[in-house]
């Protein structure tokens, strides 16, 4: 029995556009997540002035959006940026610039901001997210989150 040429034809296509898809589905989730798949790139934002920072030691910025609050720290000559919301149960956390570290006043866990937000004591079982940032010209400019912010099924949606 011979097959209708164009089912044949259909089933072509189809699997020619099956492994388009599946070729560039790495390179979209690269771009999406790092090696542990906790790294999220957004699109660059302008979140403060370096210099700002160096004199006042610490600066509020929000980080990808307006709900999710963060600061940025000098850590050692260097500046840091972490999540403010505590991946415990999401309390706002506090720094403390004496033991670089930040604090939750609701279950009193604490996270290194000298280690990239490594969580040092306390109920949390996760890092902070670390905000990544680079310095241009003067200006701080967030262009990741790596780990999950609090109360998000995915970095990405918000
Ligand atoms: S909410 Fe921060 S330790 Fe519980």
């Amino acid at each position: 029995m011979k097959e209708p040429q164009s089912s044949r034809r259909g089933f072509l296509k189809a699997a020619a556009g099956m492994t388009a898809v599946a070729a560039a589905a790495p390179a979209l989730l690269a771009s999406q997540s790092s090696k542990n798949g906790n790294f999220y790139g957004y699109e660059e934002k302008v979140v403060g002035l370096a210099s700002k920072i160096k004199g006042a030691g610490e600066m509020d910025f929000n980080y990808p959006d307006v709900d999710s609050p963060c600061k940025a720290v000098m850590v050692n000559g260097q500046i840091k940026a972490y999540s403010l919301l505590c991946t415990h149960k999401g309390c706002p956390i506090m720094y403390n610039a004496t033991k670089k570290a930040f604090r939750c006043p609701c279950h009193f866990s604490e996270f290194d901001a000298q280690l990239d937000g490594q969580m040092i004591i306390g109920q949390a079982t996760e890092n902070i997210p670390e905000i990544l940032v680079k310095i241009e010209d003067d200006k701080i400019i967030a262009y990741g989150v790596n780990g999950l912010i609090y109360g998000r099924e995915s970095n990405i949606k918000g």
